[in-house]
C-alpha cells in the first residue's frame, strides 16, 4: 500500500531475496532504473491477468456508491478503466490534465527516500503486477489493483492532489528528524485508510479499505471500531496494523481540514511527539472528538 515502505528497513534484503524467502518481495527489482521505476510492459499481461482487474473492479465498484466519497467516484469515472488493467500512459494522459500529475510503473515496494522523492514531483508509483485468482481477498503485498483503484482517483482532486505532493516534500525532513514512523503513520491512517463526513454520513476515501471489499463494509458498517475525528497529532502518535482491519480509523471534515493541518512545520511537533506516549489503536483519549466509540469485538476477517 505503498507506505508498507514502512517496512523497509530491510527493504534491501527483500529485494535481494527475491522469489527465495517467505519475506522476499516478489516483483522482479532486476531492471529498475535509479529511481526504482520500470516500463510497465502492458503488452504482456495476460486475458487472465486483465479478467482478474474486470472482476475485482466490479466487485468494488458495486460498493462505492454506499460507501465511497464522492471524490473518488468522480476521480474513478474520468479514469474510464473498467475493461483492462490500464495503462499508465493514458491514464497519466488523464491525470496530468486534472491535476499535474503522472503515474510511474514499480515493481512493487520502493525504498521511502526515492518514494517520497515521486510523490514531491507529482509522480505516483504504481506496482505493475496483478495478484493471482487464489490470492482474491488477501494479498501480502500492494498490487496494481490496490495502487491503482484505491489511489489513482483522488489524484484527479485538486486538493487531495496537491496534498499528496506535500507529504513527499515532508518525508525529507521526516527523514532528517529520524520520525520516518509518525509520518507513515499520517499516511496510513488519512491516504490508505481515511473516512470523510459528509452530508450523508461517513463514507471512506482511503486506498486501503476501498481496494479491499471486506474493509469497505467493515469500516463504515463495523460497531467494532473507533471512528474519531482527525487530529495531526493523535493520529501522528497512534500505532497500527498491518495484518487485520483498523481498530481506529480518523475522520477528516475536508481534505482541505487535512491539507491545512499539515501546511505547518512539523520540525517542532516531531521534537515533542518524541516525548508524548504512543497511542494503542483500541484505546480512545478523553480530548478525541468521537464519531463512533468501537466495540472492539474484533473484524471476524478470517471467518
Ligand atoms: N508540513 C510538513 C513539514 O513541515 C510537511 C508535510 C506536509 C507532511 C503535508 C505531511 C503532509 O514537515
Ligand atoms: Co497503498
Amino acid at each position: 500500500m505503498n507506505t508498507e515502505n514502512a517496512v523497509t528497513g530491510d527493504f534491501a534484503a527483500r529485494v535481494a531475496d527475491s522469489g527465495k524467502t517467505d519475506t522476499a518481495l516478489r516483483g522482479d527489482y532486476s531492471a529498475v532504473r535509479a529511481d526504482y521505476t520500470i516500463d510497465q510492459g502492458w503488452d504482456r499481461y495476460t486475458d487472465t491477468d486483465h479478467a482478474m482487474w474486470r472482476t475485482l473492479y466490479d466487485r468494488q465498484s458495486s460498493l462505492l456508491e454506499r460507501y465511497a466519497a464522492p471524490e473518488f467516484i468522480e476521480g474513478l469515472k474520468r479514469l474510464d478503466v473498467r475493461d483492462a488493467i490500464p495503462d499508465f500512459r493514458r491514464a497519466s494522459d488523464v491525470l496530468d490534465k486534472a491535476t499535474g500529475w503522472t503515474l510511474v510503473a514499480v515493481p512493487g515496494l520502493i525504498p521511502e527516500r526515492e518514494f517520497f522523492e515521486h510523490l514531491a514531483a507529482r509522480r505516483f508509483p504504481v506496482t505493475n503486477w496483478i495478484r493471482k485468482p487464489e490470492e482474491m481477498d488477501y494479498l501480502v503485498e500492494p498490487d496494481v489493483f490496490h495502487d491503482f483503484f484505491g489511489h489513482v482517483p483522488l489524484l484527479a482532486h485538486p486538493v487531495f492532489a496537491d496534498y499528496m505532493q506535500a507529504y513527499g516534500v515532508g518525508g525529507a525532513k521526516a527523514i532528517a528528524n529520524s520520525a520516518q514512523e509518525q509520518l507513515t503513520r499520517l499516511y496510513w491512517y488519512m491516504v490508505e485508510f481515511g473516512l470523510i463526513n459528509t452530508k450523508d454520513g461517513l463514507r471512506a476515501y482511503g486506498a486501503g479499505m476501498l481496494s479491499s471489499r471486506g474493509e469497505t463494509q467493515f469500516c463504515i458498517d463495523s460497531p467494532s471500531p473507533h471512528r474519531v475525528g482527525f487530529d495531526l497529532e493523535r493520529v501522528m502518535r497512534t500505532q497500527y496494523r498491518i495484518d487485520d482491519y483498523q481498530q481506529t480509523y480518523f475522520v477528516l471534515d475536508s481534505y482541505e481540514q487535512l491539507m491545512d493541518a499539515t501546511a505547518v512545520d512539523f520540525t517542532p511537533i516531531y521534537a515533542r511527539l518524541k516525548t508524548m506516549a504512543e497511542v494503542d489503536p483500541t484505546t480512545v483519549l478523553p480530548t478525541d472528538r468521537i464519531f463512533t466509540l468501537g466495540t472492539q469485538g474484533g473484524s471476524h476477517k478470517a471467518a
